[in-house]
């Protein structure tokens, strides 16, 4: 099949590469030329394991371009996939600017030939059906369900392993207004061994959310039970063990820790969070979540100060910065939080990342000494606080006489002189 890719951030991108290599022939769409050429040039504007490889592949095989022309993308494929950014509002909501332009634009390059268009930006319960459908219909003139399919099919995609998930999902969920926009949508997935449900837009819209604010949940939960587990002198990764072996639970998503960040969890979380307002239901749940994971990385740093005092004045080797390990991003990493709080109370700070050294500089500026690897961080001070969990720090030569605070349970790190982690 054709099909044009709108956008091409790391789920456009993905999504683009891994139909191509399933034989399809897409094009990806961006307004950003740089990004264009890179891509076409077999560069991808973000890091994401596997991507170069496998887009260097499909442009080889001729089955994947990128272009900044959106018509000619649209009238030369039969399905568009929307799938641009949806920033946070300023109230927690979302940001659905891009889907608004992205969707008037589409609209006026539709033509006779019936085309679908599907959804795969977050957003909330409604916005498929009530603004896509409405923009659409009102800049091409013509009528959803009749002259031109719309579908919803949520991203399940996660940073570090998006290849991976996209190619083998535990679930494909396509929520068609139509049966011929649903139908138009799994074919693309016919070769996929997963259980595919077929739902309403804003079903799938809602699925997508219910997973994120689950998971966000879940990790929240357990860091609440290795909070309490911390002064009980009980390891919270034990407890754990114990809680996934219940079939009805699993064992994924209890890691305790610094709490969730990167740009999904806590935008969605709060974006549900908004949608219920509109309906008039305070989620109570939901905030809990989002509430435990503001105060999380800074129990890292009242744990260090009940046990060695005042951190005015000291070197402190901060290791990892993105917000997990396999990704460059910086969006709501507990480093940030972590890192400002150690600078306001005086502490001289030395970080390292294997990835994420250009993007924490632009947050956190020049205040901090970067190093390009830990070897070199460590060096410069005898107290070191773990905050994302690389491989390159399951090096027990690096604690080795070290003063550890750790907030993802590196197992090496128990060799240091001193050792505390946050939940256990
Ligand atoms: C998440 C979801 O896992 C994807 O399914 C979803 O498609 C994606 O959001 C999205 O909505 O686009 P991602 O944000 O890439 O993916 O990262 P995760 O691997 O889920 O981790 C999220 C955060 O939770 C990280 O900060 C991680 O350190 C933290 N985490 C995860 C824990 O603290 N404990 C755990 O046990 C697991």
């Amino acid at each position: 099949m054709n099909i044009c890719v709108i956008g091409t951030g790391y789920v456009g991108l993905v999504t683009g590469v891994c139909f191509a290599s399933l034989g399809h022939t897409v094009t990806c769409v961006d307004i950003n030329e740089e990004r264009v050429d890179n891509i076409n040039s077999g560069r991808p504007p973000i890091y994401e394991v596997g991507l170069e490889e496998m887009l260097k592949d499909v442009l080889e095989g001729g089955n994947l371009s990128a272009t900044t022309d959106l018509k000619t993308a649209v009238q030369g494929s039969e399905i568009s996939f929307i799938c641009v950014g949806t920033p946070s509002g300023l109230l927690g909501d979302i940001d659905v600017r891009f889907i608004e332009q992205v969707g008037r634009d589409i609209g006026k390059f539709l033509t006779d030939d019936y085309h679908v268009i599907v959804m795969k930006s977050t957003v909330v319960p409604g916005t498929t059906e009530f603004s896509l459908i409405q923009l659409l219909e009102s800049t091409s003139e013509k009528k959803a369900g009749r002259d031109f399919g719309v579908a919803m099919n949520p991203e399940f995609l996660r940073e570090g392993t998006a290849i991976e998930d996209f190619l083998n999902p535990d679930r494909i969920v396509v929520g068609g207004i139509d049966e011929r926009s649903t139908e138009a949508v799994a074919a693309l997935y016919e070769e996929f061994d997963a259980p595919l449900m077929r739902t309403s837009p804003r079903t799938a819209e809602m699925i997508k959310y219910a997973t994120n604010s689950f998971l966000a949940t879940k990790i929240s939960f357990i860091n609440e039970i290795g909070n309490i587990c911390k002064p009980l002198d009980i390891d919270s990764y034990e407890v754990a063990r114990g809680l996934g072996l219940d079939s009805r639970i699993s064992p994924s998503f209890l890691r305790s820790g610094l709490g969730f960040g990167g740009s999904c969890f806590p935008k969605d979380v709060k974006a549900i969070v908004g949608k219920a307002k509109e309906v008039y239901y305070h989620p109570v749940v939901l905030n809990a979540a989002l509430e435990l994971n503001e105060t999380q990385p800074l129990r890292l740093i009242r744990l260090a100060e009940s046990k060695i005092g005042s951190l005015n004045g000291k070197d402190v080797v901060v290791l990892g910065l993105s917000f997990k390990p396999g990704t460059d991003d910086m969006r709501e990493a507990p480093s940030i939080r972590i890192i400002s709080s150690l600078l306001k109370k005086g502490a001289v700070v030395h970080a390292t990342d294997p990835q994420a050294l250009d993007g924490a500089r632009e947050i956190l500026g020049e205040k901090v000494n970067y190093y390009d690897n830990a070897k070199d961080a460590i060096k410069h001070g005898d107290l070191v606080f773990i905050v994302t969990e690389w491989d390159d720090f399951k090096d027990e030569g690096l604690y080795k006489g070290k003063i550890v605070f750790d907030g993802r349970n590196i197992k090496e790190a128990r060799v240091a002189k001193y050792y505390e982690g946050i939940c256990w």
